[in-house]
């Protein structure tokens, strides 16, 4: 019997931005609550919480102040014990996003380390080190938001080190103590019922504890990163992705399991991404985990796909989690489509997640084929957008509100929503999608059921069939079934030649249309099929 999680499909839902009940302009917990009905009927096997732990938001939650308690704008910790009762009782699984490579500087652990000083007792929960002799930090490390990775305390007349905004203190996992603490907030919410987590930068626990500097990304390399920020301008060799992390997430794993053979744990994994599969395999580290490699590729080329299985071909047993968006990069259908994102693209883009190997996590409004918001300065939250502007306007355009009805505030809330609705998601609220039977919504529903209803396309190894660009296909196969997918990335008809199909069941369930004679097919613009193998 394989575990719920393997193949199972994730609905991610970004409470800020997902429904607001109490009319304050942001989503909350009990919002998340009246929209389970919504979730439920989309067909998924859980849903992924983004943090939901009092924070001061600097990093929108990614900046932890207290393990224990819930944000006071998303309601009350009987409030998340309601929305979990509830999603239990309609068999659905539940997941937070559990940040424990660094913390806010607001939490007390990191304010008695700072002002414990350098022999406190939590001296050495966090990352310190001293000034070099000329003044400057303590190495080159630089931070993935831009700037040294190292902040100066006058108190401490030292430097603690931090992966991201300064606000946000990278733990120290070589203390034994700051490694059980943060244990520690696993067991909490486990024995809270939460089914498992979404561990966040799960390559960075450990650093090197003799600091040593990192190596430059070679300048030809740096122009495909998709944040061309000043920290992507090295390879994170030293501060995180050590060999030895492994052990870390392994004792995450085991800490997961030992309340229960079912929970669940999977990591992000933004860099060094082949290392991936080494870090999740069934014998050690994580039960599973997603890269940034198809989170970040823009062009609509069947190369961004079959890249990402062969960074993971080194660990044939490594079971994927497969993202196509998510609340750091840009929508999926505007990323690959730009300003010919259409709704067809968008339903094959979301047939492609459904059909590929892996456990599936679902963006909050990808099933309903939603483009990026453009935003004025203004109206920016995400510190990243000012950072960057204008080059890059950070990660607001993927966080506005959902849209739920036409209308005032696209149904999100009655007050003023923290981030604006977006206009370009008028007409594609999910009232009125539900109205049309040809709607992104209506095919991710019925995608979503193909999947459920085959254990090849959720538990089937996959092998790619040679055909040429822009056209990609690959088989699904698992004890006695085959499922052939085939996607046409361009936006003009193609035919196939496809020998291999001849006499295959071409199911009802696709985007677009298809048409099987013989040994080839033709594919309309952006089309998505599916073939049963004989
Ligand atoms: C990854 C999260 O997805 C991102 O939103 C956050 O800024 C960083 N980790 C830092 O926690």
């Amino acid at each position: 019997m394989e575990p719920w999680w393997k193949g199972a499909v994730l609905y991610h839902v970004y409470v800020r931005s997902f429904f607001d009940s109490g009319g304050d302009g942001h989503g909350d917990l009990p919002g998340v609550l009246a929209k389970l009905d919504y979730i439920e009927g989309l067909g998924v096997d859980g849903i992924w919480l983004s943090p939901i732990h009092p924070s001061p938001n600097r990093d929108w939650g990614y900046d932890v102040a207290d393990y224990a308690g819930v944000q006071a704008d998303y309601g009350a910790l009987e409030d998340f014990q309601r929305l979990l009762d509830a999603a239990h009782a309609r068999g659905l699984k539940v997941l937070l996003d559990e940040v424990l490579s660094h913390t806010s500087d607001e939490h007390p652990w990191f304010v008695e380390s700072l002002t414990g000083g350098q022999t406190g007792p939590k001296a050495d929960w966090y990352v310190w080190a001293d000034p070099k002799d000329d003044g400057t930090a303590p190495n080159n490390w630089l931070s993935v938001f831009g700037g040294p990775a190292w902040a100066y305390q006058p108190k401490r007349r030292q430097h603690y080190h931090h992966k991201f905004l300064r606000q946000q203190p990278k733990l120290n996992w070589r203390e034994p103590a700051a490694r059980e603490a943060a244990l520690s907030v696993l067991d909490l919410w486990l024995s809270r019922g939460v089914d498992g987590f979404r561990l966040d930068v799960a390559g960075t626990f450990l650093h090197d504890a003799a600091l040593t500097d990192n190596p430059p990304v070679p300048v030809d390399e740096r122009t495909r990163l998709h944040w061309s920020h000043a920290g992507n301008l090295q390879r994170h060799l030293h501060d995180s992705n050590l060999p030895e992390n492994v052990g870390v997430l392994d004792a995450i794993r085991r800490r997961v399991e030992s309340h229960g053979p079912d929970r669940f744990v999977f990591g992000e994994f933004s860099e060094e991404e082949a290392r991936c599969g080494a870090y999740c395999t069934p014998e050690e580290g994580l039960h599973s985990g997603y890269t940034f490699v198809m989170l970040l590729a823009r062009k609509l080329e069947t190369a961004f796909v079959r890249e990402h299985y062969r960074t993971l071909a080194d660990h044939p047993f490594h079971w994927p989690t497969i993202s196509l968006s998510n609340h750091d990069v840009p929508r999926t259908v505007s990323r690959f489509g730009g300003k010919d994102a259409s709704p067809e693209l968008a339903k094959m883009l979301f047939a492609l997640l459904l059909a590929l190997k892996g456990t599936a996590l679902i963006y909050q409004g990808e099933e309903l084929g939603l483009p990026q918001a453009s935003l004025a300065r203004d109206q920016l939250r995400d510190p990243v957008g000012d950072l960057y502007w204008p080059y890059d306007g950070g990660r607001d355009g993927c966080r506005t509100p959902m849209p739920w009805t036409p209308g005032p505030n696209l149904g999100f809330t009655d007050g003023t929503p923290w981030l604006p609705t977006a206009r370009e998601h008028a007409g594609l609220t999910v009232a009125e999608q539900e109205r049309d039977p040809d709607s992104a919504l209506a095919f991710a529903r019925q995608m979503i059921a193909l999947r459920k209803a085959s254990p090849a396309l959720r538990l089937g190894e996959l092998e790619f069939l040679e055909k040429d660009e822009p056209v990609l296909a690959f088989v699904r196969r698992h004890e006695g079934e085959a499922i052939a997918c085939l996607f046409n990335f361009s936006d003009a008809p193609r035919f196939v030649d496809a020998p291999e199909l001849a006499g295959a069941e071409l199911l009802a369930v696709r985007a677009g249309d298809a048409d099987l004679r013989g040994g080839s097919i033709g594919l309309s613009p952006h089309a998505a099929a599916f073939l049963r193998l004989a």
